[in-house]
């Protein structure tokens, strides 16, 4: 174990790198985040963040470098395993099944059955559902709807409304609010918070909108070429000083 790992750490990257044959998507990435911070991942297209948060959750293994999580070395060999240790995500279109009707999709893997005969408890999962949609707000007419046949934005409530129920240690939202109108955007960013103060989650946020950013981050990363250039805390940066860094960049490789 690293000597400078807190106790409150849920997840911590050492030295993380990953190349997609010549492209150098991580290099030697350091992150760590603990129970009750959201922390917030910016950075230009194709600067390595959802390649960090692929690692993060077991789909892509990493060339090199290290994760711990809660304190302990932890070799993740697929998204079933890092889900098994309480790491969720939330893609847009990843995570769920689109054969299936909603409320089974809210039950992946965690499916509730009559012991002990393998009958799923239908009736009570369609409850469930509809009572873990309807407090986060999200209109979705029908529990039994299809998940394909759901606009992006509605799909990733659902993603959001499964990982808030499961127990997750931590939540990794990979731009949850690029698909949603914006008072579905709000209601994730309120759930968000919610989440946070219950204080034993450690959430990391990739959003392209720095306003919110700093209203529900504690703390923000900027990754640029695959490196994290700046790690502060919310309250001690702004929008136009992420702006500036992310456009000083820009100007300096298109003047
Ligand atoms: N599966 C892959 N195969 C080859 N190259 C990849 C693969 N995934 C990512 N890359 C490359 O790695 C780099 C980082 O990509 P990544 O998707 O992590 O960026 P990002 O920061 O999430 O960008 P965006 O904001 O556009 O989502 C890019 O140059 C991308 O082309
Ligand atoms: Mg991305």
């Amino acid at each position: 174990m690293s000597s400078d790992i807190r106790a409150d750490e849920v997840v911590r990257a050492e030295h993380l790198s990953k190349g997609f044959g010549p492209v150098s998507a991580l290099r030697d990435v350091n992150l760590s985040v603990r129970r009750g911070e959201i922390l917030g991942l910016i950075g230009d297209n194709g600067a390595g963040k959802s390649t960090l948060i692929k690692i993060l959750t077991g789909f892509h293994r990493p060339d090199g470098g290290e994760l711990f999580f809660e304190g302990e070395p932890v070799v993740l060999r697929s998204v079933t395993h890092a889900r098994s240790l309480g790491i969720e995500t939330v893609f847009q279109d990843l995570a769920m099944v689109n054969e299936l009707p909603v409320y089974l999709n809210l039950h992946l893997n965690k499916e509730l059955v009559h012991a002990p005969l393998p009958f799923l408890r239908r009736r009570e999962m369609k409850r469930r559902a509809r009572e873990a949609l309807d407090a986060i707000g999200i209109n979705i007419p029908s529990v039994t709807a299809q998940v394909g046949q759901l606009s992006g934005g509605q799909r990733q409530a659902i993603a959001v409304a499964r990982s808030v129920h499961s127990e997750a240690k931590l939540l990794l939202l990979d731009e949850p609010l690029a698909a949603m109108g914006a008072k579905e955007g709000g209601l994730i960013l309120r759930l968000l918070q919610q989440l946070k103060a219950r204080g034993d989650i450690a959430i990391i946020l990739i959003a392209h909108n720095y306003g919110q950013i700093v209203d529900v981050c504690d703390r923000v990363n900027l990754l640029q070429h695959g490196e994290i250039t700046f790690d502060k805390p919310s309250k001690d940066t702004s929008v136009a000083e992420l702006l500036e860094l992310v456009h000083a960049e820009y100007r300096l490789n298109h003047d």
